[in-house]
């Protein structure tokens, strides 16, 4: 029955994007999964390819370091299509990356409160941009300077707060798929 479902006819990749914790990457490899696609999780290849963790590669090269290997990635992944990527936070910083995304992918805002992500990133190991003072005030900052760059880079926002990774599979699947 999955053969049938429809994939995204124009884009031929999905793109997930949103804040730090929203679900990215759990969801990306559900609804890969799902569709019989891809699964990339850009920050993993970032960090493959560099040798280095993230937090390793903002320590030696700096935020402008990481993305460099970021926009660089997103060119490389998305040569090629049927693919689900879930992308780092701040993918949509550097305005050719939008452009990118949203010429090859359908891209999908995975949108989350406050609580939510302050629940899900902890005391924010592994992510340098959390890790300097007070994670709230920190998540709190960046998610009103970002909130509206995700909205016009996405096709589509889909919310994740109390909901399963399930549940958001379905929705994206009704919404953007057709099934
Ligand atoms: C970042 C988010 C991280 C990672 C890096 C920077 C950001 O990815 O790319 O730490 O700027 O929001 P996740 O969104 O997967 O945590």
């Amino acid at each position: 029955m999955w053969e049938k479902r429809k994939k995204p006819e124009k884009r031929k990749n999905i793109a997930l994007i949103g804040f730090m914790g929203a679900g990215k990457s759990t969801i990306g490899t559900l609804l890969a999964r799902r569709l019989g696609m891809r699964f990339v999780d850009l920050d993993e290849d970032i960090s493959r390819e560099a040798g280095m963790s993230i937090p390793e590669i903002f320590q030696r090269e700096g935020e402008e370091g990481f993305r460099d290997r970021e926009s660089r990635a997103l060119r490389e992944k998305l040569h090629g299509e049927g693919k689900v990527l879930a992308c780092g936070g701040g993918i949509i910083l550097r305005p050719e990356n939008v452009d990118l995304l949203r010429e090859r992918c359908t891209v999908i805002y995975l949108q989350a409160g406050r609580e939510t992500i302050l629940q899900r990133v902890g005391g924010g190991e592994g992510r340098p941009l959390l890790a300097a003072g007070d994670v709230a005030e920190r998540v709190e900052e960046l998610m009103a300077r970002r909130e509206e760059a995700y909205r016009r880079a996405a096709h589509v926002v889909v919310t994740t707060d109390e909901r399963t990774p399930e549940e958001v599979v379905e929705e994206i699947e009704r919404r953007c798929l057709g099934s």
